[in-house]
């Protein structure tokens, strides 16, 4: 949820620290700060709101030192203030810390320190930490025994930097299910909480494992476990260049990132097809073991649960097996039945989800093999997970997910599709078709994106909107869901997604002279119901929005239609999600709203 950075080495630390926050920002952005040795004390900075404040105070200081820790927040424990931003001082201002995650027990964790003496300045559960560092360096003077201590006093999530002023060579780190990567340099090195905040600096990362402890000086990094034994760490290399984290020449990462779908859904799908077959081999799982489930769950959050909700149609549709969806956060305590046989495949764009990670521990604890769908490469999903089958759609920066969603659709479609030739479900001319369609998905996609002037003028006439609903049936219905999630968290209009032919059974009575009703109809077997139910709210006086799949299909009824290029209706959702994707952009834009940071929301949610 929140961004922290850390860097040592000789260049003065602080506009390195604010650079690498801003490519931080869309992790949180309510409050930030840092931290930097100067003169032989650590100097605090700290602004409220977004980080061109705290820039701006920066700039009115003299920093000069060359080692620093820095932290962007959304805030979980007090709101966002001064006080409550990162980093937290213990009394003597001579241990900070930036904090991402939840420390679980930090009541308990206040009282004792309370009782002992220690004073609160903020309402964070973070300054618990900086406080137990303190009590267990008085004890120890040494700070990786401190730190140690200190972990295993506290619960929950965490990926902490930390400065000790009588250590002014090194900067410290340590990790819990949050996750925490550590640059490595020539002459200096790195802490990032995603790897965009240092790419342009190095490409080389470790990656420390839960409960373990980095020492980082501007030469050397050594890891330790909660023993202090050394531990041994590859360095990982990051594939994608510097320009997929950065804007080029598109006014928001939102617009860039809808522009980079059919990359993502190519790079995805194409180095999986081998002439008409599937090779998932990486997800850890043999032919035999994919033959062997007879049930499968999916459970995410957010868009990459609606991208499960697709993928349960799709696999139903064309590998006949029984898929159950399920949030995350349900999943986790609904006691599920856990069947014989059953494979959960976990979607996570970040691969950091608190939830959805849980949900993955939770079905391991049971002996189901987990199948990770996730973007970021050494995420803790991808760690956790049985198997794991990356999407590729490279950094996705922007809170509202676009290239990544897609990207997570094209998979499900490569697993229907294994699972469908394994199990014989589709005859061979069936199947190829299929394969034929998800190598050529991406230049339909791209066709969608060519010209959108009429959806932008569209979209800029409804910005006034006060309510829109979605509807429509099977994968519509699923594309739906989505479509009303980007709408509402970037424009903050109330919308919501209904089957089509649920309307009827409470929710039209909300319809009135104007309200937009948003039709997807993409499913040729299900259009002409769909032209019912967009009849049955036109004429109580919405205004419909249809989207077709052909254009002699389009409703004459309908205010203002898309047509999406002809495609097999089991894949129509990685098309019909394009101009949803667009409208509420261009809301959004019309409104003048933060496209890439919404209010409230962070990219990646490490806190249940
Ligand atoms: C969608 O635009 C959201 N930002 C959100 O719903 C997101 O998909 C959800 O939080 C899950 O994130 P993950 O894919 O990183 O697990």
């Amino acid at each position: 949820m929140c961004g922290i950075v850390g860097y040592i080495g000789g260049e003065p630390a602080a506009p390195l620290l604010l650079d690498g926050l801003e490519k931080l920002e869309y992790r949180g952005y309510d409050s930030a700060g840092i931290a930097v040795f100067d003169d032989g004390a650590i100097k605090i900075v700290k602004a409220k709101g977004k980080l061109s404040v705290l820039k701006n105070l920066v700039a009115g200081r003299e920093l000069t030192g060359c080692i620093g820790i820095g932290h962007t927040r959304w805030a979980t424990h007090g709101e966002p203030s001064v006080p409550n931003a990162h980093p937290h001082f213990n009394a003597s201002r001579t241990i900070a810390v930036v904090h991402n995650g939840i420390i679980e027990n930090y009541t308990e964790m206040r009282k004792y320190l309370s009782e002992k003496g220690y004073r609160f300045i903020s309402d964070t559960d973070t300054e618990v930490v900086a406080h137990l560092l303190d009590y267990y360096y008085s004890k120890t003077n040494d700070p990786k025994e401190a730190i140690s201590r200190m972990l295993t006093r506290i619960e929950g999530s965490y990926a902490l930097g930390m400065l000790f002023a009588d250590f002014p060579d090194t900067v410290f780190a340590a990790r819990k299910d949050s996750p925490l990567a550590i640059g490595l340099g020539t002459g200096c090195n790195f802490i990032a909480s995603d790897a965009p905040a240092i790419i342009k600096h190095t490409r080389d990362v470790i990656y420390i494992g839960n409960r373990e402890i980095a020492e980082i000086k501007k030469d050397s990094v050594e890891v330790f476990n909660l023993d202090l034994e050394p531990l041994k760490k590859e360095a990982v290399r990051i594939e994608w260049d510097v320009e997929a984290a950065e804007k080029n020449g598109f006014e928001h990462f939102m617009l860039k990132e809808i522009y980079e779908q059919p990359a993502a859904i190519k790079n995805t799908v194409y180095p999986r097809i081998s002439g008409s077959e599937i090779n998932l081999d990486e997800s850890g799982l043999s032919d035999d073991d994919f033959s062997r489930f007879k049930k499968i769950y999916v459970v995410a959050c957010g868009s990459a649960y609606h991208a499960g909700v697709v993928g349960k149609y799709v696999i139903e549709k064309l590998a006949r097996i029984p898929v159950e969806t399920d949030l995350a956060s349900e999943f986790r305590y609904r006691d599920p039945i856990y069947e014989k046989d059953a494979l959960c495949v976990v979607i996570s764009q970040s691969g950091e989800t608190a939830d959805t990670l849980a949900a993955l521990r939770e079905a391991k604890k049971h002996g189901v093999f987990t199948l990770g769908i996730v973007n970021v490469v050494g995420s803790s999903i991808a760690r956790e997970a049985d198997g794991v089958i990356y999407t590729h759609a490279g950094p996705e920066i922007s809170v509202a997910t676009t290239k990544a969603y897609s990207a997570q659709l094209a998979v499900t479609y490569l697993l229907a599709l294994k699972l469908a030739r394994l199990r014989g479900t589709l005859d061979d001319k069936e199947y190829r078709d299929y394969v034929d369609e998800l190598k050529t998905l991406h230049e339909k996609a791209a066709q969608l994106l060519g010209d959108n002037e009429d959806i932008q003028r569209y979209a800029a006439g409804k910005a006034g909107e006060r309510d829109i609903f979605f509807i429509g049936r099977g994968i519509d219905y699923a594309a739906a869901l989505e479509g009303s999630l980007k709408l509402k968290e970037i424009s903050y209009i109330h919308s919501e997604a209904y089957a089509a032919g649920e309307l009827k059974h409470g929710t039209i009575s909300l319809i009135e002279k104007n309200t937009l009703v948003i039709s997807l109809a993409t499913q040729p077997d299900l259009f002409e119901k769909m032209k019912s139910n967009s009849e049955e709210v036109a004429c109580r006086g919405a205004d419909v929005f249809m989207i077709t799949q052909a254009e002699a299909q389009a409703d004459e009824k309908a205010d203002f239609s898309v047509s999406i290029p002809d495609v097999l209706p089991a894949f129509s959702a990685s098309l019909s999600v394009i101009p949803l994707q667009l409208f509420a952009y261009y809301v959004c834009l019309t409104k003048g709203l933060d496209v890439d940071k919404p209010r409230n929301l962070a990219k990646s949610v490490t806190v249940e």
